[in-house]
């Protein structure tokens, strides 16, 4: 039976491709590696905990004995990397966790692999999930491809990019067989409240300020959490060894016009008058390094691989906004932190 190490997937993205595998592929065995910071969640995974081939550990990436250590014993036939520090308003506050995790965690994680395989590949994979913010900034039409030179500016973007070139390191340097994909902004269920689609439907609804950086122009390109989790699917299963590729929606929103929108949907949802909820929208200081513009062309990876998103962005905000009108239990626990206490007290020492 193969046996893949998911890094990450107790996260927001993380969790959604644990489930796709655990769900679509019984014949894999699933081992989710993640540390549980304030981000990781175990609640993201209740529906698939007790499946036959799946299996939770607790562990840190950076730690480059406990890896080494994990992966002599676990023995796994593919890793799919997606554990990592990922929000870049807290990596302006402490690049450094971002340098340990994302880097240093990523480079342990290659060198577990590597040492495991000792040079037998066949049949091997390393998957590294990366973001499109490694290519930094656009202007108003141009759009990110696979040949676009890195230009991060934030201490997440850098630490990603780092990341991307140990990972094609180890595959120009020691034939390590390395995948990346590269995605535009996900939103879905599960997504951790400080992100700006969730952070906004949960502010809306408590009717609380929504925050808007600068002037609400900044423009993102967003994608279904579940689009995304199908394209590493995709991707993992037929992508040749060494290969990029660009995931993205082709779904570009303005902050402002897409908060705008969410507004307009939790007013009907809501039973509020027309514009009620637009009121609570708040300019505040703009994020340092703000990137004006992401975009990203997946066209590589519409045609060598067949992928294309599923559904439209209005089809995939109402079901967003209705997931966290349902679970509200889940967004006050992860805005609580009680979940925390909760999984920590369970899986500690094992
Ligand atoms: P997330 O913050 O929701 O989840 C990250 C997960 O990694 C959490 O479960 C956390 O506990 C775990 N983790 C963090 N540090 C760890 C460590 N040292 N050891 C083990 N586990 C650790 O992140 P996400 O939004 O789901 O992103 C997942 C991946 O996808 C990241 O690599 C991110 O860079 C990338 N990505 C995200 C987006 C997006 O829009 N969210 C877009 C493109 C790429
Ligand atoms: O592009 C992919 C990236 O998308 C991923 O690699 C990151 O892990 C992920 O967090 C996301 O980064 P962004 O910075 O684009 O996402 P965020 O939700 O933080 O912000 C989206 C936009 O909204 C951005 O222009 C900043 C703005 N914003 C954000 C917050 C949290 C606001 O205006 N107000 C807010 O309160």
């Amino acid at each position: 039976m193969k046996k893949i190490i998911i890094t990450g997937g107790a996260g927001f993205i993380g969790s959604h491709v644990v489930r796709r595998f655990v769900k679509t592929y019984p014949q894999y065995q699933i081992v989710n590696l993640d540390k549980l910071t304030y981000a990781g969640n175990l609640a993201n995974l209740k529906d698939i905990e007790n499946e036959p081939n799946y299996r939770f550990v607790k562990g840190d990436i950076v730690d480059l004995a406990y890896i080494s250590n994990l992966f002599e014993i676990e023995q796994p036939d593919a890793v799919i990397h997606l554990a990592a520090e990922s929000h870049v308003d807290r990596s302006i506050t402490n690049p450094l966790e971002f340098v340990m995790t994302n880097v240093v965690g990523t480079v342990n994680l290659l060198n577990a692999a590597k040492n495991i395989w000792k040079d037998d590949y066949a049949s091997k994979r390393f998957y590294h999930v990366s973001t499109d913010e490694v290519y930094g900034t656009l202007g108003d039409t141009d759009m990110f491809t696979e040949n676009t030179a890195y230009d991060p500016h934030s201490p997440y973007s850098a630490s990603k990019a780092s990341s991307d070139h140990f990972v094609r390191a180890y595959y120009d340097t020691y034939g390590l067989p390395t995948v990346i994909s590269n995605c535009s902004n996900n939103y879905g269920s599960f997504h951790f409240p400080e992100k700006l689609i969730p952070l906004a439907i949960n502010n809306i609804k408590q009717q609380k300020p929504v925050p808007v950086y600068g002037k609400g122009e900044n423009i993102r390109d967003w994608l279904w959490v579940e689009d995304h989790a199908r394209a590493i699917d995709v991707i993992f299963h037929t992508a040749a060894t060494g290969t990029t590729y660009n995931i993205g929606g082709h779904n570009e929103w303005k902050n402002i016009d897409l908060i705008q929108l969410l507004c307009a949907i939790l007013d009907k949802k809501l039973g509020r008058e027309a514009g009620e909820s637009a009121k609570l929208i708040t300019y505040v200081t703009d994020r340092a390094g703000h990137d004006l513009r992401y975009a990203i062309d997946a066209t590589k990876l519409k045609n060598e691989l067949g992928w294309e998103p599923s559904i439209t962005f209005e089809e995939g905000l109402e079901k967003t906004v209705d997931w966290y009108l349902a679970n509200e239990a889940w967004l006050s626990d992860v805005t609580s932190g009680h979940y925390q206490e909760y999984y920590s007290e369970q899986y500690n020492n094992r």
